[in-house]
């Protein structure tokens, strides 16, 4: 077998050597993990290379310290009786009669290199470069390399072309606030970072190119979460002469591809439901179906009600299977995170031998107490929560409280992936009284619902779909509106004027004059999906060099200031800081 990890300094990786080259003479390179003495005269060295350690024992002195780098060649020989180690691969093999040359000398570094070990992030991140050596980030970073290639081959596999769209790009209409780079030529004109490659890929299906991806470079300025950050990766695709079925086989295929190559594990084929659907049964847009409890509507049961508490348009209820349990003080904390949701507040049943529990059980009449007994097949020892509101309000606290009560960490358990259909258009109304789109202006409506698009427009459904997985959203898409006249609809509808859309996109609205094919696309993010496989609740842990919640890059020190040469050459007068 051909070993491609020799080079002119190494022979093997040190993880793969194993009792097959027992007595053979092998130079590996790495760095010193752990130095132990054994007498004065003997050290047993564990060398580390990224595929892990292995043991050399030498004699003599050596002046090696924890992470120099160095060269061992030495004698493959078993371990002696009583010294072999089960936990590593390379337990049972040591390296005897070692020479050891020092390629690098090392200061001690600001952390130990151990996985074993809670290390401050900040730390972690002001040293990235030390912090990347060891075994997690190693990990993290060669299975996204995994899931990047597997994903590649599917687009290829499927007709799609990669195609690379500018950096230095114009205003994208995905929403959030854009980086901005001024020019130098052009002083007091500005190119704004990609949101995503939308306009730029909308405009290669006007170029002929009908199946395009790209692993892609997004940038958004908004806040730092656990699964956000400003410098992310899409898998972005777009295809034209294609319906929504369409792309959602080429990113199920392209999703499903990348899974089986990360766990060995082909998951099922990804089952779907309307948004109205996910709002009604989960609460959310992003349901989390690792776990049961499902959102119950007894908006009938209640129509009549003497309680007033429950007089609402809506009442809805989540059975919490052994919740009865849940003390007064946690009761009290989620119905204060209710409230902060907007609920007027939380009523609360449990599920005793002698019937309901709750502060308002003695207001209930006899069906009213039933139907709640009932909920989702409640048992004793269960509780049950009501919200009683305007419907989209009481699907929304009760989603909140099923994911707080229900919810594994994402990165554990099953993963469990759902396509969300039928996103409603617009979501509401901004300040200025104009409705706001859902997921882009671009997107096409339902088909059946175009007549709605001027007298009811929040009835209007579009064809937008989201790719969902464990409760994050994994990834969107939508088809696209390729008809001049529905999109001047929508730009109407948006509170768009003809002149502000020529100013925004105009270069691709007048490109589909000369010819825009029907098309459809979708994007979801690498990082997310990497952080999921890697079991990892933040997606920092799955980039290279992240940025820290307050948006700095601890290691560079980025962001700050540049020269005056710079600066005067932008024309650029740098405020003082506030
Ligand atoms: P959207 O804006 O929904 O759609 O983004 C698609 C996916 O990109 C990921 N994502 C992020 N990941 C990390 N940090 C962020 N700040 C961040 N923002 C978004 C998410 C998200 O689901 N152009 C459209 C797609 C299309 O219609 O084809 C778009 O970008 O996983």
């Amino acid at each position: 077998m051909t070993n491609h990890e020799a080079t002119s300094l190494r022979d093997l990786l040190c993880a793969s050597i194993d009792e097959s080259h027992v007595g053979r003479s092998i130079s590996v390179c790495g760095w010193v993990a752990k130095r132990r003495e054994h007498g004065e005269h003997l050290a047993f060295l564990d060398i580390r290379d990224r595929s892990g350690l292995v043991q050399a024992v030498v004699e003599g002195s050596v002046d090696v310290r924890s992470e120099y780098v160095v060269r061992v060649t030495g004698t493959v020989t078993h371990r002696p009786e009583g010294t072999v180690n089960d936990r590593l691969a390379t337990g049972r093999v040591e390296l005897t009669d070692c020479v050891v040359e020092v390629l690098s000398a090392a200061e001690p570094p600001p952390f130990q290199l151990d996985d074993r070990l809670e290390i401050d992030e900040q730390v972690r991140l002001r040293y990235r470069y030390l912090d990347l050596r060891r075994e997690q980030m190693q990990h993290n970073l060669r299975l996204r390399a995994v899931v990047n290639s597997a994903l590649r081959r599917a687009m290829d596999d499927q007709g799609f072309c990669e195609v690379e769209t500018p950096l230095l790009w114009a205003p994208t209409p995905e929403g959030a606030r854009e980086f901005v780079v001024p020019s130098r030529l052009h002083p007091g004109e500005f190119y704004v970072l990609p949101q995503s490659p939308q306009i730029a890929k909308q405009l290669l299906m006007v170029g002929g190119f009908d199946r395009y991806y790209q692993i892609a470079r997004c940038l958004r300025d908004e806040d730092l979460r656990a699964d956000r950050q400003f410098e992310f990766t899409q898998l972005d695709l777009e295809a034209s002469f294609v319906t929504q079925d369409d792309v959602l086989g080429f990113v199920s295929r392209a999703v499903l591809d990348a899974a089986e190559a990360a766990t060995g594990v082909r998951p099922d084929a990804i089952p779907s439901m309307t948004w109205a659907q996910a709002l009604d049964h989960y609460g959310t847009d992003k349901p989390d179906l690792r776990f049961a409890m499902t959102l119950q509507d007894l908006s009938e049961v209640f129509a009549a009600t003497g309680v007033k508490a429950f007089s609402a348009a809506t009442v809805k209820a989540l059975r919490v299977p052994a919740g009865a349990s849940l003390t007064r003080s946690r009761l009290d904390q989620l119905t204060e995170q209710a409230k902060s949701l907007g609920a007027k507040g939380l009523a609360w049943f449990r599920i005793t031998e002698e019937g309901l529990d709750s502060p308002l059980a003695r207001f209930l009449n006899e069906t009213e107490a039933a139907a709640i007994g009932a909920v989702d097949g409640a048992q004793v020892g269960d509780l049950v929560f009501c919200v009683a509101d305007e419907y989209a309000l009481a699907c929304k606290v009760l989603g909140a409280l099923r994911v707080e009560l229900g919810s594994l960490p994402v990165g554990e358990g099953p993963h469990v992936y759902v396509w969300v259909t039928e996103f409603p258009m617009f979501e509401g109304v901004d300040e200025d009284g104009n409705l706001q789109a859902a997921h882009h202006p671009f997107t096409m409506p339902h088909p059946d619902d175009l007549g709605l698009i001027e007298t009811d427009p929040l009835a209007v459904r579009s064809q937008a779909y989201d790719l969902v997985l464990n409760g994050w959203e994994l990834g969107s898409g939508s088809v696209r509106i390729h008809r001049t006249d529905v999109q001047s609809r929508i730009f109407t509808a948006l509170g768009i004027s003809d002149a502000e859309a020529e100013s925004r996109f105009g270069f691709l609205l007048g490109a589909f004059r000369y010819g825009a094919p029907p098309h459809a696309g979708f994007a979801f993010g690498i990082d997310r999906l990497v952080a999921i496989f890697a079991g990892e609740e933040n997606i920092r842990e799955v980039i290279a060099y992240p940025k820290t919640q307050s948006g700095a890059d601890l290691m560079t020190g980025a962001p700050k200031g540049i020269t005056e040469r710079q600066l005067r050459d932008l024309r650029i007068t740098s405020a003082p800081k506030g």
